[in-house]
């Protein structure tokens, strides 16, 4: 993806232009951005995909038993049964992780890094369903499924915005509403971090939410801490064999002050140590149990299956991180975990860690090469990256 190439599914804003005039700063509407996408899954998929035990689901009803009631899932079909006429909406979490031809909507969106995405959320809500005015920390793309949904956008929140009490919701007291539009199948409006939204269904509706995360960069800190502490040992004492008399013997003096700060960032001041903790945290998995399943696979077996027109997908539940090296891979994490690839593999690496979905023709560089098909094959054992026969 070109970053000056006009996107259709930006109203025709390039991926530049997007980034620098909306990302993090404003809203958009684009009428008709994804129109093939809306029809994806119906409302009976959804509430399958809510019966899952494995599956993170909710429901929230407007009028509960207390206002803005919110229930974990699983549902069965008897909980759908139960639930009122209107004023209700099913949030399923990462549908993009059971549904991987779902998951390649998110190439539209590549020019914002991996790591960034957090999952697609998709929601089923009858006439009246809303999850209420509300604000999000992170970005997100609302793309309107079937039905219509009335969006309105207020004011710009941080923690001291009043909000409703007695819900675990995060409901604005005193929404106060600006941007008023209905929006119709296959239309996109973005939403930056913060601003309050309140989405209300006019009818049987399903909305699909890009959702982005930003990592807590204490969360981040507290990493790289640990990792530096990993390689520097946390035995290492403070030394002064060029302690000088004391001005006096009840201060801290400012000179000690500045040695423990220099000590202290040098531990972490190692960009190697940087790169390595960073990179990994940033590719630990949505969901911190999740283990893919692998499928054992001959490497020889892997290229005549690509032929006959499987596609090699990366798995949508795991996250994948690469460093760079003089323009090359050089490591590679997955879901957390350093992957090892011999260098004359980088080029591969990255191939693979870039596209959801590799084809016959993107591998045909490889075929004849056995350390890369045998590398391929470790990973399809791993689950990494599987072969997807349906295609
Ligand atoms: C919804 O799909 O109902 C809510 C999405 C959101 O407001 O973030
Ligand atoms: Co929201």
């Amino acid at each position: 993806m070109k970053a000056d190439q006009p996107l259709a599914h930006l109203g025709g804003l390039t991926a530049a232009e997007f980034l620098r005039d909306y990302w993090q700063k404003k809203p958009l509407l684009v009428r008709n951005a994804f129109p093939e996408l809306a029809y994806r899954l119906s409302p009976e998929d959804l509430m399958e995909l809510a019966a899952e035990e494995s599956v993170e689901s909710r429901l929230i009803l407007e009028k509960g038993k207390t206002p803005w009631e919110v229930r974990q899932g699983p549902f069965t079909a008897k909980t759908f049964k139960q639930l009122p006429k209107s004023h209700w909406t099913l949030l399923v979490q990462a549908v993009d992780h059971y549904l991987p031809a779902l998951a390649d909507y998110l190439d539209h969106f590549a020019f914002i890094p991996n790591w960034r995405i957090d999952d697609i959320m998709i929601s089923f809500a009858p006439e009246g369903g809303s999850v209420g005015p509300h604000f999000d920390q992170y970005d997100v793309f609302l793309i309107q499924g079937i039905g219509n949904r009335r969006w309105q956008l207020g004011q710009h929140c941080d923690e001291h915005t009043p909000r409703i009490q007695g819900t675990r919701l995060r409901i604005i007291d005193g929404f106060d509403a600006g941007f008023d539009e209905i929006v119709n199948p296959g239309d996109l409006l973005y939403v930056p971090p913060c601003l309050a939204h309140y989405g209300v269904a006019q009818n049987d509706c399903t909305t699909y939410s890009i959702g982005f995360r930003a990592p807590p960069l204490a969360h981040l800190l507290e990493r790289v801490v640990d990792v530096a502490l990993e390689h520097a040992g946390s035995k290492q004492l403070y030394a002064d064999p060029d302690l000088k008399p004391a001005s006096a013997a009840g201060a801290l003096d400012d000179t000690v002050l500045q040695a423990l700060r220099q000590k202290l960032f040098s531990l972490l001041d190692d960009p190697e140590i940087l790169k390595q903790a960073i990179a990994a945290f940033l590719s630990e998995a949505k969901y911190e149990d999740y283990e893919p399943e692998g499928d054992v696979q001959e490497a020889g077996d892997i290229m005549p299956a690509l032929e006959q027109g499987a596609v090699l997908r990366r798995d949508p539940a795991s996250r994948f991180v690469y460093t760079v090296n003089n323009g090359q891979p050089d490591l590679l994490y997955v879901n957390g975990q350093e992957v090892a690839f011999p260098p004359a593999l980088a080029s591969l690496v990255g191939l693979l860690a870039d596209h959801r979905r590799l084809a016959h023709e993107a591998l045909l560089p490889w075929q004849d090469n056995a350390q890369a098909l045998s590398w391929l094959a470790e990973q399809l054992a791993l689950g990494y990256w599987f072969l997807d026969q349906d295609e």
